[in-house]
């Protein structure tokens, strides 16, 4: 009877258990969707100076809106980001300065205690000025045993580390940065021509990480931008905009001055690239990329600059035995991290002569949205160590994406398709710079809110290269304008070399931004409708909730009608809308399913 009674109270206790634990669990779930009451954010910005306009960009003649990367609607598209940890927290190999050192200690703790006895490197080589397959590298030159450390004189290394009985147990890769004979004859005759022709001889180290969208990097590389924008006044342009679809057809106007289709030859060897010219000014150069899968580099197969790393990630590459963590770590260094310390190791050389950088980083960020996270606490770290080191003070330094998010879910809404076309570009000139020139300070932050593309970075590294100040006469409007002269208010997409199918806003008629009712459709083509009435609602961007669609203005045509577009397709009770002529009141069929529009939109939406 005792039993039975237990085992009732036991039932009792499970189901008041399960009812609390099913009531917490609908809380929850429902209050995900209590839009219009929440103040909830994704992050906590409040560090950030974002601007409360509605528009990035607000010229008579281009209007780029401005999405909150952080707005609850688009919440559940981002997960959190998590820190990257490579297995190996001491390397049983490793480098400082150009010596290459066993870490003993480290080997006792590892599964190599007792079996690992000594190391040999060999020399990872190609052959400069010649062309090669663009994967071809030799491997050449073994050394000596060592049990120690080394001193190694070469630029690219592999190191394997045996048993007593010659088996290899431990492979590493190592780069290192000398002096080349050739380079600095050449650099120094070359600078001895242009010495007294540029008032200015600054440095450039541009850093490029694919697929970062500026709103992007707002919400997962926020260290980062807040270093160098707060600490170091970096120069954020709101308006950089994309000038074709991915990688390669962004970095060619970049870097050449031209779009792909407009270079005469589709032999890439023969491209003139902006570090061509530097290097005809004394300039030594340097290009590095991480994976060399996706890499530039592919198309070329002439070395693209005096230091160049893809002999060295392609042997990294090929060597199936040195990756951990999803391709992220090389045993206890990130793949990122290998290349900054090449990187670094050339800056710290030339600091006090002319030289110019080009890195690209497509690992960690190219795939997906939050795994930029793991970038930020590198690029942190890396900037922190250059400049707190000084290794800047006379480098211009351009730190960008060649654009946002190009798949995935979060592509397919408005707000992913505008972020594709925004990637980040942040340029930080030395301060001594900044305050000798004023004027030209002035026109970056002006330029900041302007529309802008990869073809003025280019037109800035030309300007950068022959500094002799800005000049006081009226600039003319072009497709390529240097950042350090004032981009005209009035310029256009159009004018700005942005592909017709990359357009934001062709042009602008004085209706603020906010919330509309749609009264009719308007049956030119899909998507685009008359407007009645609006409603002063905050300035702003959308936010749904069980019943409301908020819409972006997209694309003024002319005066009265706009397109809209919905920024948010997919939720519980909000099914696709896809953009199209539809009549919007209340109840409609749509392929997708019933959804229900609110006529009135509550001004406490945002
Ligand atoms: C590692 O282990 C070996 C043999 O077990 C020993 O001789 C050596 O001193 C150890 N080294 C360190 C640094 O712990
Ligand atoms: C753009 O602005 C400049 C300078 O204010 C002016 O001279 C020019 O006519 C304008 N162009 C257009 C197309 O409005």
């Amino acid at each position: 009877m005792r039993e039975h009674r237990s085992f009732l109270c036991l039932i009792f206790n499970l189901l008041v258990f399960i009812l609390v634990y099913y009531a917490y669990y609908q809380h929850v779930w429902l209050g995900q969707y209590k839009v219009q009451e929440s103040k909830e954010r994704l992050f906590t910005i409040t560090e950030f100076k974002i601007p409360s306009a509605p528009f990035l960009v607000d010229t008579s003649a281009c209007k780029i809106p401005y999405i909150d990367p952080f707005d609850k609607s688009l919440k559940h598209m981002f997960r959190k980001g998590t820190a990257i940890k490579c297995a190996v927290i001491n390397d049983v190999v490793y480098s400082k300065g150009n010596t290459i050192f066993i870490n003993w200690k480290a080997v006792n703790n590892s599964q190599l205690k007792n079996r690992m006895k000594y190391c040999k490197y060999e020399v990872i080589w190609i052959p400069y000025n010649e062309k090669r397959h663009n994967d071809f590298f030799m491997v050449k030159k073994e050394s000596k045993e060592f049990v120690d450390r080394t001193d190694i004189s070469n630029e690219f290394i592999r190191v394997k580390c045996y048993t007593g009985g010659g088996l290899d147990v431990y492979t590493n890769f190592f780069s290192f940065v000398h002096l080349k004979a050739d380079v600095e004859d050449r650099c120094e005759k070359n600078a001895i021509k242009f010495a007294n022709t540029r008032q200015e001889q600054l440095n450039v180290m541009m850093m490029g990480i694919d697929s970062v969208a500026r709103n992007n990097m707002l919400r997962y590389m926020k260290e980062t931008w807040k270093y160098l924008v707060n600490t170091h006044n970096a120069i954020d342009l709101l308006g950089y905009n994309k000038v074709a679809d991915n990688t390669f057809p962004n970095i060619v106007p970049m870097t050449v001055g031209k779009f792909v289709n407009e270079l005469s030859s589709f032999d890439f060897d023969n491209y003139n690239f902006i570090w061509n010219k530097y290097s005809a000014k004394g300039y030594r150069t340097f290009y590095a990329e991480d994976c060399p899968k996706m890499a530039f580099r592919r198309r070329f197969k002439i070395p693209l600059g005096d230091y160049f790393n893809r002999p060295l990630s392609v042997a990294m590459e090929n060597d199936k035995t040195v990756w951990y963590y999803r391709k992220y770590c090389v045993h206890g260094r990130t793949d990122t991290d290998i290349v900054l310390d090449y990187l670094k190791k050339y800056a710290t050389m030339f600091q006090s002569k002319q030289h110019f950088s080009f890195t690209l980083f497509s690992r960690l960020t190219q795939e997906i949205l939050h795994e930029t996270f793991k970038a930020d606490k590198i690029y942190l770290k890396f900037f922190k160590d250059f400049f707190e080191n000084d290794i800047l003070k006379n480098t211009v330094v351009f730190f960008f994406s060649d654009h946002g998010m190009r798949f995935g879910r979060f592509r397919e809404t408005f707000p992913g398709k505008l972020e594709d076309r925004l990637p980040f570009m942040l340029i930080v000139f030395p301060s001594w710079f900044i305050k000798k020139y004023p004027e030209v300070h002035r026109n970056l932050q002006i330029n900041a809110r302007r529309l802008t593309t990869p073809f003025d970075i280019f037109a800035t590294l030309e300007h950068i290269l022959d500094f002799n100040g800005i000049e006081k006469k009226q600039v003319t409007k072009q497709r390529s304008m240097s950042l350090l002269h004032e981009i005209p208010e009035n310029r256009t997409c159009d004018e700005a070399g942005i592909l017709p199918h990359w357009y934001l806003i062709k042009e602008h008629y004085q209706i603020p931004a906010g919330y509309y009712r749609i009264k009719e459709h308007y049956q030119i083509s899909a998507g685009y409708y008359r407007i009645k009435e609006h409603y002063q609602i905050p300035a702003g961007f959308i936010t749904e909730s069980r019943n409301i669609i908020k819409f972006q203005p997209v694309f003024i045509e002319s005066r009265n009608i706009i397109k809209f577009q919905p920024v948010f397709i997919e939720s519980r009770n909000i099914i696709k809308f896809p953009a199209g002529s539809y009549r919007i009141k209340e109840h409609y069929q749509i392929p997708a399913g019933y959804y229900r529009i609110k006529e009135h939109v509550s001004s406490n939406v945002k």
